[in-house]
């Protein structure tokens, strides 16, 4: 394990900056490679190595994995949904290119195992919305969710017909404070927090009962952590797992965040998004993951609605 020696792409989003956090404390910082589009701030700069890195080159990507002797990469380069539907090409691009040069690199035996993330955007419509199961009807509407579902299917193949080791969960909208999240429709729940303390008040994109599956960060890093490290004799699911950790709408979480700041006032003025929403499943059924890798949530909405406001606190309080 401790040969590991891992690239992340898309290392300066809302996942890749804890993430990177975390596989630093574990591997050591010189073993973990950071890697984005973009130089990252000052912090990340002197933290550890650092490349530039389109994840769309695979020549860029390849550079890279010879220069460092990379064995495992995390893919964490995507343009979520709510942007892809404003740029579809481009993030079907984005999307599926990055994940294709990661897999090939995979095939050609130059890494050793791969993370990527898929999300609760590969179901639809016609999707059971309570308790969605591992296996049921996936028929997506965001070019994000078609990317995700393709890129799933394309995980499987490469593992059954040349053996890549892909390891993936199906991530539900996720909650920090240390970095924003950029262009996802779950996003309000991170928002409502910024706007609570700033101005006492929030006007949400989605409606009072959009009820979403949402995860706090620290759950999802360990969560990836975990299926990067069991043997890989217990990961029987090769295109996703389904992952969950707790759902609430919006009118929850106000009344929660109502409970430490009695003034606040929500409002709905639901935009183009209540439509990705309201495709998406309420509640995720992730008993596979329990049951294969020994997956646990620890985060309920209490703890993380008081995480939130008391690490924000401090932004606004100047
Ligand atoms: N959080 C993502 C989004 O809203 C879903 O994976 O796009």
């Amino acid at each position: 394990m401790l040969k590991s020696r891992i690239l992340v792409l898309g290392g300066c989003g809302q996942l890749g900056t804890e993430l990177v956090a975390h596989l630093r404390a574990q591997y050591g910082a010189k073993k973990v490679i950071v890697s984005d589009i973009k130089e990252a701030d000052d912090e990340m700069m002197a933290q550890g190595p650092f490349e530039v890195i389109d994840a769309t080159d695979y020549s860029q990507i390849e550079d890279v994995v010879i220069q460092y002797e990379i064995t495992e990469i995390y893919l964490l380069a995507a343009m979520l949904s709510a942007t892809g539907e404003k740029f579809p090409a481009k993030a079907w691009q984005l999307n599926m290119t990055s994940l294709f040069n990661v897999l090939d690199l995979a095939k050609d035996g130059k890494i050793e195992k791969v993370f990527w993330p898929s999300s609760i955007a590969v179901f639809g419509e016609s999707t059971p919305k309570n308790n969605t199961p591992q296996q049921t009807v996936m028929e997506p509407s965001t070019v994000y969710g078609i990317s995700k579902l393709a890129g799933e299917r394309w995980c499987e193949y490469y593992h059954r017909k040349y053996g890549v080791d892909v390891r993936s969960i199906r991530y539900p909208g996720l909650i920090s404070y240390k970095t924003a999240p950029g262009g996802g429709t779950t996003d309000y729940a991170v928002d409502i927090f910024h706007k609570a303390l700033k101005h006492d008040c929030y006007v949400s994109f989605l409606n009072a009962q959009s009820e979403l599956p949402m995860m706090y960060i620290e759950d999802a890093i360990r969560a990836t952590i975990a299926i990067m490290n069991v043997p890989r004799s217990q990961i029987k699911v090769h295109s996703s797992y389904n992952l969950a950790a707790l759902s609430f709408t919006p009118e929850q979480l106000a009344a929660e965040i109502k409970k430490h700041r009695p003034d606040f006032q929500i409002s709905y003025d639901p935009d183009f998004r209540q439509e990705i929403a309201d495709s998406w499943p309420n509640s995720i059924d992730d008993s596979e993951a329990r049951n294969d890798w020994g997956w646990e949530h620890k985060f309920g909405i209490e703890e993380i609605t008081e995480i939130m406001l008391r690490e924000l606190g401090p932004v606004y309080a100047k």
